[in-house]
């Protein structure tokens, strides 16, 4: 597709979201920065101010749907608004953590879909973007809420990719590996299932493990040059990845089977 249009990004005030939002309006969409406190979004604003495109700061909370409103001629929405939370065996993982999750990563982004569709097929096409993690592609212990949440998106976005395509609207899945953020200085820590009888080993390899992979950390703006590369290519597979640790888990996954991946999670393990 060519550049063009208004593009909406959810969770834009930090983060890999406001890179991309500044690296859409860059190549000259119409950007409506989402999030929660537009106080957030008014150095984003300034930093636009040069862009070939615009940006435009609107409060959006995906949780409230009276928030969500949709720009004029939509060409692309990115659902990038995330969280994570705390790291915890299953067994001690409490419903209301899933809840949580589910809520934002998977309801509130599957909201912003809901309203996008129809300005979208009004457009005469367009692209739906979804930021997941390839964290779901590998068997990471004490994830699993937030692998969850996130592979629902991946699943969510092959039945949209299929529905849509004959409306001229291409969905995208991005999945990144370690992104320099917020999230990621968040998740250098220990996980908290180390407190319960029997996982601190566990717990203690997989942030060894973490921190093995730190020097592979892309900054925002690598990432979102890439994603919007993939919006705009016609060509490019529903699932792609924006750094490389992401491509190397993509690779792996592509070319190994469910069973093999994970007996090496186990091998790791052992
Ligand atoms: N960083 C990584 O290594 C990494 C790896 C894989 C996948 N991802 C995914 O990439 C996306 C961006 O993550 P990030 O690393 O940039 O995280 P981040 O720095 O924690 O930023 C998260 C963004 O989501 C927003 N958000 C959270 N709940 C929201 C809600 N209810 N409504 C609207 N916005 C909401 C936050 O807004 P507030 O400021 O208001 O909280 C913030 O703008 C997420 O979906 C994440 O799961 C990140």
């Amino acid at each position: 597709m060519k550049a063009g249009g208004a593009a909406l990004v959810t969770g834009a005030n930090r983060g890999l979201g406001r890179a991309i939002a500044l690296e859409l309006a860059g190549r000259g969409f119409a950007v409506s920065a989402g999030m929660r406190n537009p106080d957030d979004g008014a150095s984003l604003a300034l930093e636009a101010r040069d862009a070939a495109g615009s940006l435009e700061a609107v409060r959006l909370d995906v949780n409230d749907p009276a928030t969500i409103r949709i720009p004029e001629n939509l060409r692309v929405v990115v659902n990038n608004a995330g969280v994570d939370r705390a790291y915890l065996p299953v067994e001690h993982a409490p419903l209301a953590l899933w809840r949580e999750m589910f809520e934002t990563n998977l309801f509130g982004l599957v909201e912003v879909v809901r309203r996008s569709v129809p300005a979208l097929r009004a457009a005469g096409g367009g692209v739906v973007c979804n930021i997941t993690s390839c964290s779901y592609l590998t068997a990471v212990p004490f994830y699993a809420a937030y692998r969850a949440s996130k592979a629902a998106v991946g699943a969510l976005g092959e039945s949209l990719r299929a529905e849509l395509a004959p409306f001229g609207i291409r969905v995208l899945e991005v999945m990144p590996g370690p992104i320099d953020t917020d999230m990621l200085a968040a998740s250098d820590r220990l996980p908290e299932a180390a407190e319960h009888a029997g996982y601190a080993a566990q717990a203690e390899a997989l942030l060894a493990g973490r921190r093995a992979v730190a020097p592979m950390t892309t900054a925002p703006d690598v990432a979102a040059r890439a994603i919007a590369d993939a919006i705009l290519d016609d060509a490019s597979p529903l699932r792609v990845a924006c750094d490389p640790l992401g491509a190397g888990q993509l690779d792996a996954w592509r070319n190994h089977s469910d069973e093999e991946l994970m007996r090496a999670m186990l091998a790791l393990e052992s």
